[in-house]
């Protein structure tokens, strides 16, 4: 493959308005493998752009209204409302499928998760999507930092805006954290939805990031519909997944079942 294909590729996808906010890390990544295994360039762009949809795009059910978003937070913040101001993140939370899905339960969600843990310092959420929002609803000791991980520039920019108007220590940041996870230590990672979308990128992808996250502890969870509505035994299918994934690893693995996701608790 010649090096100038891949920049042509990687110029192609980020002219496009869907992709033009994707690090370029991971589009030159996906692009490369996408080149060798089809060696034509038009294709390769189009199954490249397939796979950015999969991973991420698919999971938009609308265009981000940021701007607009962050005035709304910053006006509800303002107001001294904390009711008024969690429900803004809900509503920004139902733009992007993942925490649509755990909007319901959210407070049950992170009650359950967080009695089944030490207290906790400092959180890596990777490929993050809209999570941090929920950061209103999770039990944690005042000065807990959280850092964020996604592949889109325009969604952490509002990320980071975001934790500043909350008063949140910490960052977003882009990173593809396949080719990068974060070195950064923390009590707790969390890896909502996540395994799915990496292990479409690259197979054993899961595993190598548990691995490689420097966390004591680990939350993973798996989608319990398809983007569709569609149940079709996923928790069967991802229990089975998971158990196998981790069957080599000295690693204790709590389940939590909630009606969004299956939940795996894991002390490293
Ligand atoms: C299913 S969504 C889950 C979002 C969030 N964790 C949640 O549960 O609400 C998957 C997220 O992974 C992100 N993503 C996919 N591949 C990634 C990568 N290589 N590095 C970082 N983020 C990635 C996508 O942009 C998307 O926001």
């Amino acid at each position: 493959m010649e090096n100038k294909q891949i920049d042509q590729l990687v110029e192609a996808v980020l002219k496009s308005s869907k992709y033009r906010n994707v690090c370029e890390d991971l589009i030159r990544n996906i692009g490369t493998h996408e080149l060798l295994k089809r060696r034509n360039l038009k294709t390769a762009i189009k199954t490249t752009k397939n796979k950015l949809h999969q991973i991420g795009g698919a999971y938009f059910l609308k265009k981000p209204q940021y701007e607009m978003w962050l005035e709304k937070l910053q006006e509800t913040k303002k107001s001294g409302n904390e009711d008024l101001f969690r429900q803004t993140c809900a509503e920004i939370m139902s733009h992007h499928y993942s925490t649509k899905e755990r909007l319901k339960g959210l407070d049950e969600f992170y009650s359950r998760i967080f009695s089944n843990l030490p207290p906790i310092h400092s959180i890596m959420d990777v490929a993050c999507g809209f999570h941090p929002l929920s950061i209103p609803w999770m039990p944690l000791p005042e000065n807990t930092k959280y850092y964020a991980y996604d592949i889109y520039k325009d969604m952490i920019d509002f990320l980071n805006r975001f934790m500043h108007i909350s008063n949140i220590q910490g960052f977003a940041e882009v990173r593809d954290i396949l080719q990068h996870p974060p070195k950064i230590k923390t009590d707790l990672a969390l890896l909502l939805n996540t395994l799915p979308c990496l292990e479409q990128i690259q197979k054993a992808a899961g595993l190598k990031t548990l691995e490689a996250l420097n966390s004591k502890f680990l939350v993973v969870s798996f989608p319990v519909k398809t983007l569709g509505g569609r149940e079709k035994d996923m928790r069967k299918h991802y229990e089975k997944t998971f158990n196998k994934l981790t069957e080599e690893k000295n690693w204790n693995i709590q389940r939590l079942e909630f009606k969004s996701e299956l939940v795996f608790i894991v002390t490293k």
